[in-house]
């Protein structure tokens, strides 16, 4: 994927970690870099030897600051909802990746960025990360899907105080609502974060991409025909060979090689 301007793409083994690379703007997200991030998961969504993505910011001071200022302050109306529809289309497409998406969080994760953040399954942040909404101060509201997943995942009435403050969090405090799973040094976030995402990827893929399915469609949806979702992935994953390769090394007190099938 040398052919992007911000983002780079590392391998280790079956995870891929993306990094957004715009440290002059402490990665700020002009149309351009959203772009990119849409192409990459594009990319990824069809690479069968990736298991899982870590989404990070390039450097020591943001995971990304926000959507560009520089960029907004340009947008008339009709550009608005442009602007918005885009990050909205590819933060979901992140949110709807049929692999975890873990975001490695080591410094600033504001407007964008924390919606970003937001957008991915799972986040870890190191203690030089901090959090927060700051688009009111600017006149605007989030508009990459913070005014509804942030109040889904920490409750709306913390979101509600947060995004009408706009409010910095540290990573302890974001902990503590439940904006993040885990804090860690900030040399050691990329490993635990990989050890996380490890985790998930010894386990069996369909399984994993069919629970993540299953929750995020209770969302949406109302129980009756969510529970009906539930048990027909529960019926699917009965004809793979993983559920029987995991059986199988379960009662045979082996380590399970699931292939994904
Ligand atoms: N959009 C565009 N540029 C941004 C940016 C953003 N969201 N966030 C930071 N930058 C740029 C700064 O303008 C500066 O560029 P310059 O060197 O060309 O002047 C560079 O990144 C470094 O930022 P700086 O403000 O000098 O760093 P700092 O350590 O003093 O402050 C922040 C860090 C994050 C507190 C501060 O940059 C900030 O408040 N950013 C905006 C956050 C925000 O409101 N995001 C929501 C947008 S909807």
């Amino acid at each position: 994927m040398g052919d992007m301007t911000y983002i780079k793409v590392e391998r280790d083994d079956e995870v891929a970690i993306v990094i957004i690379d715009r440290q002059d703007k402490l990665n700020a997200l002009n149309a351009d870099v959203v772009q990119e991030i849409g192409e990459v998961f594009d990319r990824l969504r069809d690479d069968d030897a990736v298991r899982a993505v870590i989404l990070t910011g390039a450097g020591e001071k943001a995971f990304v600051a926000g959507a560009d200022i520089g960029e907004l302050a340009t947008m008339n109306s009709m550009t608005g909802v442009a602007v918005s529809r885009a990050g909205q289309e590819v933060f979901r497409a992140i949110e709807l990746f049929p692999k975890p998406v873990i975001a490695a969080v080591g410094g600033y994760a504001l407007g964008g960025g924390c919606e970003l953040a937001l957008a991915c399954h799972i986040r870890v942040a190191s203690e030089r990360a901090r959090f927060g909404l700051p688009e009111v101060g600017l006149g605007i509201i989030p508009g990459y899907g913070g005014t509804i997943r942030l109040a889904r995942l920490i409750g709306l009435g913390r979101a509600i105080e947060l995004t009408l403050t706009g409010d910095m969090l540290g990573a302890e405090q974001a902990q503590t609502i439940g904006l993040v799973s885990a804090v860690t040094s900030p040399d050691a976030l990329i490993d635990e974060t990989k050890a996380l995402a490890r985790k998930i990827t010894k386990n069996g893929p369909v399984a994993v991409r069919l629970a993540l399915e299953s929750m995020y469609r209770a969302v949406d949806t109302a129980t009756e025909d969510a529970l009906g979702f539930e048990s027909s992935a529960f019926g699917l994953l009965a004809s793979t060979d993983d559920m029987k390769e995991g059986m199988q090394a379960f009662l045979e007190k082996r380590k399970a090689d699931f292939k994904g099938t």
